[in-house]
């Protein structure tokens, strides 16, 4: 039955034969490890072309949805992060497999005559190649992928002549952005796979119609592809697969936070197998980058197309050894070259860290319930009060204030500070320390203001300074009630557990003992008053007004030193002064931790947390 099933197929497409010759193709001298480079890429293709369909099936190619489908493949679909881990490694599988096997037809002679063409296609594939990692690296639209890409894009715009046509072409206008997306996802998913499975065909072909260039001198008969050396081949996939494998398991596929044009990133770097380019075009700086960028590479490029013809003079094929030797020489310099200035180079490694935390945060955020915006995911960092809070901090603020000391993302300021540290302002703390007459006038309160000889640092380092015990212990009530008016997310829990203090507390602001009300407002209308008011102090609210116009009546009135009114003069956004305030307040959402049986969850949740 399958017999004559199998007879009347072969009588139609004559399969048997094609079998057999594919089986049966002669490996003069037997099968050899150093032969396995060409199945081990197709193979890995054939991977690629797999896990690409299962990744293309959740892809969704627009600036908007590209991070979030990504996302979605990475932590939501079963088994999707295994697919793309393995998409990932095998790309660089790829790139590595090929050097190999050029490696091996150089050395094995296999491009000279009459095999030329087929080098010249193997040359063409290795560009294709090329071409699918670059377009591949932007595809998940995050960060590294978009700041990387976009100075690949900047390079093509220097070509002579045609360059500037060229990268409009690639950008799909005269801005990077959805465009490019969409066009590098054309080439990455159809023209650039297409073309290498056509040049693929042709190139197997061709080798088959030379066979293969056996290395001499033989040491084995003759034997047939089947099974000696498709046992090999075989063998060399597995194990490429199961590195493969471990790297996707173990290592994992980064994402980065999604790309936001508005937010430069410095830890932007190509993939590791084009560091060396980077690298290299260090070395061309201003008008000679064109040197770098298209005279070298097209150069090399023609040497290793002309190849052939040059290995028919004498010493040629040495030559076209030495010289593979000093490329893959030179690219290994240039890579380790590459990879040690970054290490030594401290802004290098904080933008790495700020990277890290940024992707962790917009995958925190992703997963919350509230879940990536219609407007697409960028917007969860650039809403986020944890991200964009330091970074306004260390731009409009810490030329005057520290946050911890630093300027809110761990940098240090030129400016000495001169106005207060406001880490955990408003807190117990940080009220504590500020009515302690050994602080009040330091760097960390008034002592850079010119309130440093003002009535209150006075009222502290004469009055309280002489308080008695009775008198200290009632202060640090009027302090917990002061610092209860914040409702700091932070202070939920000892707020809600010392109400009684803090009624006490409210009272004795207001007596003469305390004299806080000599002064400031708290709570009632107080005609007297000429400090900044005490009522809500620290809250959400006072913040957003004070932050907006500290020359209020409310605050310092005419008696603000430096600080400025950042909305009565539209100097940032309401939008920046309420995430500026929300980061102050550490009033952001946190995953709820998971419930352990027996704990106090109330301490250090945010506002967001239930
Ligand atoms: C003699 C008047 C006076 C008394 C009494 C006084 N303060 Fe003040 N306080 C001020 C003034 C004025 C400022 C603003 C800084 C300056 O001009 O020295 C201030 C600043 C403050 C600030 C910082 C405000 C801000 O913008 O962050 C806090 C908090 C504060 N006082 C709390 C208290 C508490 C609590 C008491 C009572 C234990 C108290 N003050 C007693 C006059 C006073
Ligand atoms: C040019 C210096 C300067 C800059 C810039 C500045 N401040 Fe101030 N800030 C001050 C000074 C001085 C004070 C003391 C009170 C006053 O004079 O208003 C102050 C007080 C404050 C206070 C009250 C804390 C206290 O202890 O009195 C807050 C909150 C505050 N600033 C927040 C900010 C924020 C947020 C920014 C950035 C958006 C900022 N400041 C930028 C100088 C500055």
């Amino acid at each position: 039955m399958f017999r004559s099933l199998s007879a009347w197929l072969d009588d139609r497409t004559g399969w048997k034969h094609l079998l057999q010759e594919a089986l049966f193709e002669r490996v003069p001298g037997g099968a050899r490890w150093r032969y396995i480079w060409g199945s081990t890429l197709t193979f890995t293709f054939l991977i690629q072309v797999l896990t690409g369909i299962v990744l293309w099936a959740a892809y969704s190619p627009s600036s908007q949805t590209a991070w979030e489908s990504v996302f979605y493949i990475e932590h939501v679909m079963w088994g999707g992060w295994l697919v793309r881990g393995i998409h990932h490694f095998t790309a660089q599988a790829m790139n590595v497999l090929l050097v190999l096997h050029l490696a091996q037809v150089m050395i094995d002679g296999a491009y000279r005559a009459p095999r030329e063409v087929n080098f010249w296609f193997g040359i063409a594939l290795l560009a294709v190649v090329m071409g699918l990692s670059l377009t591949g690296y932007l595809l998940p639209w995050d960060q590294k992928g978009y700041w990387a890409t976009r100075v690949a894009t900047n390079i093509v715009a220097v070509t002579p002549v045609v360059g500037p046509y060229l990268q409009q072409m690639m950008l799909g206008g005269t801005d990077y952005g959805h465009h490019t997306l969409t066009r590098f996802f054309a080439l990455h998913a159809g023209v650039l796979p297409a073309a290498l499975v056509a040049l693929t065909v042709v190139h197997i072909l061709l080798f088959r119609r030379h066979g293969i260039k056996a290395k001499e001198p033989f040491r084995k008969p003759d034997a047939y592809f089947w099974p000696d050396q498709l046992l090999k081949d075989a063998v060399a996939c597995l194990v490429i697969m199961g590195a493969v494998l471990f790297l996707a398991v173990y290592v994992g596929t980064p994402l980065d936070a999604p790309a936001d044009a508005s937010e430069p990133y410095s830890a932007a770097r190509p993939e590791w197998y084009f560091l060396f380019l980077f690298q290299m075009l260090k070395y061309f700086p201003g008008e000679t980058e064109v040197l770098g960028a298209v005279v070298l590479p097209s150069l090399t490029m023609g040497v290793l197309f002309l190849m052939p013809f040059i290995a028919r003079r004498r010493g040629g094929h040495a030559f076209n050894l030495a010289f593979l030797g000093a490329l893959v020489l030179a690219a290994s310099i240039l890579t380790i070259l590459a990879l040690r200035q970054d290490r030594n180079d401290p802004d290098f490694a904080r933008a790495v860290a700020q990277a890290r935390a940024d992707a962790a945060r917009a995958k925190e955020l992703a997963a919350a319930p509230a879940g990536i915006p219609v407007g697409g995911a960028a917007a969860l960092l650039r809403d986020d009060p944890a991200t964009r809070g330091p970074r306004l901090f260390a731009q409009h603020c810490a030329s005057c204030h520290r946050f911890g000391g630093h300027d809110g993302m761990g940098g240090t300021p030129a400016d000495a500070a001169s106005a207060p540290d406001l880490k955990d302002f408003a807190s117990r703390a940080w009220l504590t320390k500020f009515v302690d007459p050994a602080h009040v006038d330091s760097a960390d309160y008034f002592g850079g203001t010119r309130f440093k000889e003002g009535k209150m640092v006075r009222f502290v380092k004469r009055t309280v300074a002489g308080f008695n015990d009775a008198q200290k212990a009632d202060l640090a009530k009027v302090l917990k009630a002061v610092s209860a008016e914040a409702a700091l997310p932070s202070q939920r829990a000892a707020d809600a557990a010392e109400g009684s203090d803090i009624a006490a507390g409210r009272r004795l602001i207001d007596t003469e003992a305390m004299r806080c009300t000599e002064c400031h407002e708290f709570r009632k209308p107080n005609e007297n008053a000429t400090a900044p008011r005490l009522t809500g102090y620290g809250s959400r609210q006072w913040l957003i007004d004070f932050i907006g116009d500290p020359t209020s009546d409310h605050f310092y009135g005419k008696r603000n030193d430096r600080m400025p009114a950042y909305a009565r003069d539209q100097v940032i956004t309401a939008q920046e002064i309420a995430q500026l305030t929300d980061w102050l307040r550490r009033d952001w959402y946190v995953t709820p931790p998971a419930p352990a049986p027996g704990s106090d969850s109330g301490a250090g949740a945010s506002a967001s947390a239930p």
